[in-house]
């Protein structure tokens, strides 16, 4: 039997009011920002349409029809779906078999929403076929583990980031399969919902500067850098900089802490609203309301002179070339641009333009130490968790959710949906 008839068995076992072709209402009463008001009331009355139109079926890593009847739990998985371009739909899916003893079986509890989760339907990237899961990171309790599993066992309390090529992975289902290694405790003084932001913004930000920038673990415990001594004023002018351009978004939170904490100095590009915020996280801000490039460029340049190494855009092409402007002429530099780069910007030769590639966490063993490292800093409560927006509903109020971060009113605030 093919997936696609499966998938079609399937949806033909879901409620009457959630079968192919039919509008899936969306309840609009579980929806709440914490501490906000709920604002435009138009957005709750959206419904989500179904479709059955799925094509090039992949079979593996998928439960098969024989599977099925093997399966040791029957529970169902619900998922929410990406079933054609631009079409969400819910299916319920036979709960999830490992592929390997290395894999890891977890209950979702809450999920953080990410720009990439909806550029990437909009624009129909990052799908390598319909029907396709999406989500990238989650915080949820251990449901089942593989023979292989040394670290993590049932019941545990814990967060993942995933890779968007395993439809098992896709954060936005019921049970998320992933591999062991990247599942990490929750750190202490965090719980589902605020663990639910580390494995986008959180660890893109640790593995951008600690792998990407080669900037140097922070020293273990948090003692202050050591007092300014006026006779090496000059060698301080030199210091090097890091430039977080988009300072205010949940990955420069992340990015402008964590770069404190190693005694780094940075200047962080904000609006005026997070301005305040990022200077609490031990940055120089400059605020751009109703300022050019060029102004913010050259008020850039007054603080760092040529001593900006490294810089991180966190917002897009246009301020992506605005970094590249501003780096040093004569240091050695590294840039990351997180929010794409022009292919036609001219690099100089002592700038390295970084391709920061967040499944390497999921490819690669050894990148586990930057997890494990970003969760002993939130466990010692030197790096904080980013104000979190709540959308409770589970599955049903993803699409809710991603629609108001669409508007981009986050204001530096991460979305959250919690089951
Ligand atoms: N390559 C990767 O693996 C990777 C991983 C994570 C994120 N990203 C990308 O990084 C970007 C940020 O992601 P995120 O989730 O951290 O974003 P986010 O928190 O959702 O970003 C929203 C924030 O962007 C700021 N912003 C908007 N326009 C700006 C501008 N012109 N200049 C400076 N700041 C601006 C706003 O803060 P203000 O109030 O300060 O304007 C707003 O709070 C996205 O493009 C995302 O796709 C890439």
């Amino acid at each position: 039997m093919s997936f696609s008839s499966i998938f079609r068995c399937l949806l033909c076992n879901i409620p009457k009011n959630e079968s192919r072709g039919e509008k899936v209402p969306v309840s609009t009463e579980q929806y709440e920002i914490e501490g906000k008001n709920p604002g435009d009331s138009t957005d709750f009355q959206e419904s989500i349409d179904s479709t059955s139109q799925f094509t090039s079926p992949d079979e593996s890593n998928i439960t098969t029809e024989e599977n099925i009847a093997e399966l040791p739990i029957q529970k169902s998985n619900r998922a929410l779906i990406v079933a054609a371009k631009g079409a969400y739909s819910f299916a319920d899916l036979p709960f999830p078999i490992l592929s390997h003893e290395h894999e890891v079986v977890i209950s979702n509890r809450a999920t953080g929403l990410n720009p990439i989760d909806y550029k990437s339907v909009d624009y129909n990237f990052c799908l390598p076929e319909f029907p396709w899961i999406t989500g990238r990171e989650m915080a949820g309790v251990v449901e089942m583990v593989g023979a292989g599993v040394r670290d993590v066992k049932v019941g545990d309390h814990v967060w993942t980031s995933t890779y968007y090529r395993d439809r098992r992975a896709g954060c936005f289902q019921q049970y998320i399969t992933v591999p062991a290694h990247t599942v990490l405790p929750l750190p202490p003084s965090t719980n589902f919902t605020s663990a639910a932001s580390l494995g986008v913004a959180g660890l893109t930000a640790a593995m951008t500067l600690w792998h990407w920038l080669d900037v140097p673990f922070p020293p273990p415990s948090a003692n202050p850098p050591p007092p300014a001594n006026p006779e090496k004023q000059e060698q301080e002018q030199e210091q090097e900089f890091l430039l977080v351009w988009g300072g205010g978004t949940v990955t420069g939170q992340y990015a402008l802490q964590l770069a404190a904490i190693s005694h780094l100095r940075v200047i962080a590009i904000t609006s005026s609203h997070t301005a305040p915020l990022a200077r609490s996280l031990g940055a120089i801000v400059i605020e751009r309301d109703n300022k050019s490039n060029t102004q913010i460029i050259s008020e850039i340049k007054e603080i760092a002179g040529d001593n900006i190494t490294r810089a991180i855009d966190l917002v897009g092409p246009k301020t992506a070339s605005a970094c590249l402007q501003v780096l040093s002429r004569e240091r050695e530099c590294r840039f990351a641009p997180l929010a794409m780069m022009g292919n036609e910007e001219v690099v100089a030769r002592n700038v390295q333009v970084v391709t920061v590639e967040m499944k390497r966490f999921v490819l690669d063993e050894a990148n586990r130490m930057y997890a494990l490292e970003l969760n002993r800093l939130v466990g010692e409560g030197r790096v904080q968790v980013p104000g979190i927006e709540t959308v409770h509903g589970g599955l049903e109020n993803v699409v809710l959710g991603l629609d108001r971060l669409k508007k981009g009113e986050m204001g530096g605030r991460k979305m959250v949906v919690v089951f």
